[in-house]
């Protein structure tokens, strides 16, 4: 068989995915009852894409603390009553040979539930969003233990990696950036302060897991007082430092702004941290085809790709995309019986 490095394996620690395409994070509100459980749906949907040969299935952004969803229907991880329906769920991915993640998220000034909202400054998102509560030492202690609590439970339901949601405008990201970050005690002020409440999340979520561990970040704020991919290098060292493997890399959505997207338009931000850190990363963003992916992977711009919209309409893009690219790859063995 012709090799492609869309379909080689990758092994990060003691996990080994049999291609590098990853279903992208992505939130699909169907919780009941505002419980944050698994249902019926999210099964069929994650499980088909499964069948459809992705390598590594992430799931949803997936909250940490009650007021860190972005909606009431978000799924929850706050609560060991989560694990059981997640474990389930693990189980039926790994039997069709996907492996699993989970991206650990907190909402921070974006959530819109009932009651208060969190954030590194009391500042909201714009005028429809509320605004925040500057969150004490107290309420970081207490969120950097939920993170803790939640990546225990990620182990308890099986999962092979963890990612922590740094991206897009939600909570760490708005300890990261200083557009949203205003503090002037230790975990503001300087990039080593707004660098910390990931610092300590990254640890503590270290003491109780072992496997892989991902953080997706936002890389261009989209504004002249904010961060770039340059800035996200010296966090990604940081984090690297730390033990993490991989920097997803995404953009964006920290505060309002107009970003001009066109196929690929993250990668660049994730060639420069993969280079600038020695880090491996995942690239994301309006990338649609199996050649498109190829590039990406043979011209080392990243280790994995992330694919998000094109899988929601196209449940065996990974077939789709081997097609293009002149390849065969294993069905699912219930439909390998040489027909
Ligand atoms: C998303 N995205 C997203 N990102 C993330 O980090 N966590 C999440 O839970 C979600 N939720 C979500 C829901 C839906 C319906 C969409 C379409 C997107 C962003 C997503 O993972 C991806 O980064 C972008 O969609 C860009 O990739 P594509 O769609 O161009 O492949």
């Amino acid at each position: 068989m012709r090799k492609t490095a869309l379909f080689s394996p990758y092994t990060v620690k003691n996990v080994t995915l049999k291609n590098r395409i990853v279903m992208s994070p992505m939130c699909m509100y169907s919780s009941h009852n505002e419980d944050g459980k698994v249902q019926n749906f999210h099964k069929t949907h994650y499980i088909s894409r499964a069948v459809g040969q992705v390598g590594l299935i992430m799931l949803e952004a997936t909250a940490v603390q009650p007021q860190g969803r972005i909606t009431a229907q978000d799924l929850g991880i706050w609560d060991d009553a989560h694990i059981e329906g997640l474990k389930e769920l693990v189980s039926e991915l790994k039997s069709y040979g996907s492996k699993t993640s989970i991206q650990l998220a907190h909402a921070g000034r974006k959530a819109t539930v009932d009651g208060e909202i969190y954030a590194p400054s009391a500042i909201s998102f714009n005028e429809k969003m509320k605004t925040p509560k500057e969150m004490s030492k107290e309420d970081i202690h207490d969120t950097v233990q939920a993170f803790i609590d939640g990546a225990r439970r990620v182990k308890e339901a099986g999962f092979d990696i963890i990612e922590l949601h740094g991206a897009h405008g939600y909570l760490i990201n708005e300890f990261l950036s200083p557009l949203t970050n205003k503090r002037n005690d230790e975990y503001g002020g300087t990039k080593e302060n707004q660098y910390r409440f990931l610092k300590e999340i990254i640890d503590g979520v270290k003491q109780v897991w072992d496997g892989p561990l991902f953080v997706r970040v936002s890389a261009h704020d989209y504004h002249e007082d904010g961060l770039t991919a340059e800035d996200y290098v010296t966090y990604a060292q940081w984090m690297k430092d730390q033990g993490v493997d991989l920097i997803d890399v995404s953009s964006g959505a920290v505060v309002p702004a107009s970003i001009d997207v066109y196929p690929g338009y993250q990668v660049g931000y994730a060639e420069t941290i993969r280079h600038g850190a020695n880090i491996d990363t995942g690239a994301v963003g309006l990338i649609t085809s199996g050649l498109q992916a190829e590039e990406i992977l043979r011209n080392n711009r990243s280790d994995l790709i992330f694919v998000a919209r094109e899988l929601l309409r196209d449940p065996y893009w990974p077939r789709t995309a081997a097609k293009e690219l002149g390849v065969e790859i294993d069905p699912p063995k219930q439909y390998d019986r040489g027909w």
